[in-house]
């Protein structure tokens, strides 16, 4: 689908990108227990792996994945102060609190340079404003995960799932790779 297309899809959700505090932001829609497996094969996580969740929601993604996979830290950075400290919580009960850094923080303004891998679960304007800090602060490797929406002018390594429908579509990027020739 083109970005315009998904841009209708923003609209068709009711999807709509407010200003919080100067960023962009989005609603909490959290990723849905029956499409983590599909998130969690797209990130291939291995010993070792820094995973960031931009937008972490009430945590899910990153608690699933701390708790099946040896990975080393897993941060999760959310705006909104009650979603925060519900990950908090989720990573207490799935104990996974040793791994799991909660960071209730606009993602703008966290650095992320040490992370291995990025999933975000945002809307494509989103990602366009968020393009400049994945450059700057990511490593070459690093892979950016996005379920539904794309990241504008990026080409993705590898498409995973199907080619419409919601929460069906996971888009990975490599730092260095895919950034390398705007589309
Ligand atoms: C669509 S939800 C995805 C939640 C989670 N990643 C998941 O997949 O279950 C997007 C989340 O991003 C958070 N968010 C939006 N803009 C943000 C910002 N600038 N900084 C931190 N969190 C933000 C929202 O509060 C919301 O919880």
């Amino acid at each position: 689908m083109t970005s315009s297309g998904w841009d209708s899809f923003e609209a068709e959700l009711g999807w709509i990108a407010t200003v919080f505090g100067g960023s962009p932001s989005v609603p909490f829609v959290p990723t849905r227990k029956e499409t983590l497996d599909l998130v969690l094969s797209a990130m291939s996580l291995t010993k070792g792996d820094i995973l960031y969740d931009l937008g972490c929601g009430d945590g899910r993604v990153i608690v699933e994945a701390a708790r099946r996979y040896p990975i080393k830290k897993a941060v999760c950075i959310e705006l909104r102060k009650e979603l925060a400290e519900e990950a908090r919580t989720n990573a207490l009960k799935a104990g996974v609190a040793d791994k799991v850094v909660v960071i209730n923080d606009d993602f703008f303004k966290v650095p992320i340079s040490d992370a291995t891998v990025v999933y975000m679960y945002l809307l494509t304007s989103v990602n366009e404003t968020l393009k400049p800090k994945l450059k700057q602060e990511l490593r070459p490797g690093t892979r950016v995960v996005s379920l539904d929406f794309q990241i504008p002018g990026w080409r993705p390594a590898r498409i995973i799932g199907e080619s419409a429908g919601w929460q069906r579509t996971v888009y990975v990027y490599i730092i260095g790779e895919s950034d390398k020739h705007e589309l």
